[in-house]
């Protein structure tokens, strides 16, 4: 079983996921931490974020991903990045690395590989990011494209970085969250957007708990259809 979650940022996206997965035994990956590893990665080398940039950085990185009590780990050429890629710089930086063709190609690869060999241990996958429904996975058994105000969101994500010692104010974050959005659905490859066939869940005036209960009840629905 695979679900799909995309969405813009904020929309509750990985929370959701972490959870649903939780419910039904299964497996969340994250594919956001797969780019901001890939962005930090530039940023250490000091590369520049072009065609040729991703060459040379491409060359030389090599991304795992496990799984422990607290969730996803990743780890960059063997060193657990996990913490370091929700930095603002690397969040800064991420969607541009994201629009890059080659780094998508070879990312894209590796979360299928990834995914299938989590729903082949598990029995099924929670994947969430922003081309889920519509490239990695097109054919996935679920597809939920969360949206929520842009407000509501640049606050959900205020607080959590506010929880992780960040100083940013409310505004900052909300530029941030613009900025970030406009990029991924303005690129040309794998932009951002619903797929035709994805539920579409508005989370503005929901909270965790229902917006998990709407996704786990229509996994629920799948499995009955597909069992008759
Ligand atoms: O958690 P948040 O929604 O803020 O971001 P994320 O899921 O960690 O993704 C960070 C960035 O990676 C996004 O803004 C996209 O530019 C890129 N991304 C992508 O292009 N495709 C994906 N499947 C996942 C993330």
């Amino acid at each position: 079983m695979i679900i799909a979650i995309d969405g813009p940022a904020g929309s509750g996206k990985s929370t959701t996921a972490r959870a649903v997965a939780g419910r039904l035994g299964y497996v969340h990956l994250d594919t956001g931490a797969t780019y901001r590893a890939v962005a930090l990665a530039f940023l250490r080398d000091g590369i520049e974020p072009t065609k040729e940039g991703a060459e040379r950085v491409l060359a030389s990185v090599h991304l795992d991903v496990l799984l422990d009590e607290t969730g996803q780990r990743i780890l960059l050429n063997g060193e657990d990045v996990t913490e370091e890629i929700r930095t603002p710089d690397v969040t800064a930086v991420t969607s541009t690395v994201a629009a890059l063709r080659s780094v998508r190609e070879k990312l894209v690869d590796e979360q299928r590989r990834i995914a299938r060999a989590f729903e082949e241990g598990k029995g099924g996958v929670v994947i969430d990011g922003r081309d889920i429904g519509t490239v990695v996975f097109p054919d996935a058994d679920l597809k939920v494209f969360m949206i929520a105000d842009e407000r509501v969101r640049a606050r959900r994500r205020f607080e959590e970085l506010r929880e992780s010692g960040s100083t940013a104010t409310l505004d900052e974050v909300l530029r941030d969250i613009r900025s970030r959005d406009e990029k991924d659905m303005r690129r040309t490859v794998a932009p951002l957007r619903k797929a035709d066939d994805a539920l579409k869940l508005d989370t503005s005036e929901l909270d965790i708990a229902e917006q998990v209960n709407v996704v786990v009840q229509a996994v629920k629905e799948r499995e009955n259809l597909s069992a008759v």
